[in-house]
């Protein structure tokens, strides 16, 4: 596993009426990617960003689009989310049916890098059959919905059983609950990618903040 950690601020936490100044405040401050938490009001109880606002930060940004679908029925909508221009498109494999397989290939066909995502209370056990066909695993160290909630330590803890699953080296990736602290424990048990929102946003000075992350 490589040493570099990806840091991956979240977009929930920050100004939406400003988000283009936002996204060039967060290069500035070198962020590696950006996350973007899109939700549905189904598979969690908050309604975000859709594919048009992707689109819009497409053309604004170079950075590698996150993009975390947190909404049912994920395969209705990969096609719209692949052509706004995301570059990592996670779902989770909650809202998956029977179908885990052929969402993984439909991201593929739009040549995007595939993600799946497992909510606190799933083991990883659930997706020992698909972590070799993706690149990345997303583990929630909150329950989704919400930015600027307590991290769950124990949740973190499941990368060390999926890396025992793994053929080759993905990213994986935590989200919740992120911060100077908990990054450091994070990147202890070789967690390679960072989602973080209310930190980085919250924070007096964003570059240091990110930097404290890595
Ligand atoms: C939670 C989202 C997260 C969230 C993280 O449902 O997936 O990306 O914005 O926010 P913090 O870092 O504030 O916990
Ligand atoms: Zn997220």
């Amino acid at each position: 596993m490589s040493e570099k950690v990806i840091i991956a601020p979240s977009i929930l936490s920050s100004d939406f009426a400003n988000l283009e100044s936002e996204i060039k405040r967060l290069q500035n401050a070198q962020a590696d990617w950006i996350h973007i938490d899109v939700m549905d009001g189904h598979f969690v109880p908050n309604l975000t960003i859709g594919a048009p606002v992707v689109k819009a930060i497409r053309k604004i940004t170079n950075l590698p689009l996150d993009v975390h679908l947190m909404i049912e029925n994920p395969e209705k909508y990969i096609k719209d989310f692949a052509l706004a221009g995301s570059d990592y498109i996670t779902f989770h494999y909650e809202a998956a049916k029977n179908n885990v397989l052929d969402i993984i290939k439909q991201i593929k066909s739009f040549d995007k890098k595939v993600g799946i995502s497992i909510k606190p209370n799933t083991p990883a056990e659930a997706i020992k059959p698909f972590v070799n066909d993706v690149d990345m695993v997303l583990i929630m160290t909150v329950e989704p919905g919400f930015g600027g909630q307590k991290f769950m330590k124990e949740c973190a803890e499941k990368a060390v059983e999926l890396k025992s699953y793994l053929k080759k080296d993905i990213i994986i990736e935590v989200d919740g609950g992120i911060n100077n602290e908990t990054a450091k424990f994070c990147k202890n048990i070789g967690i390679n990618a960072l989602v973080a929102g209310n930190y980085v946003f919250s924070s007096d000075d964003m570059k240091e903040a990110i930097a404290s992350l890595r």
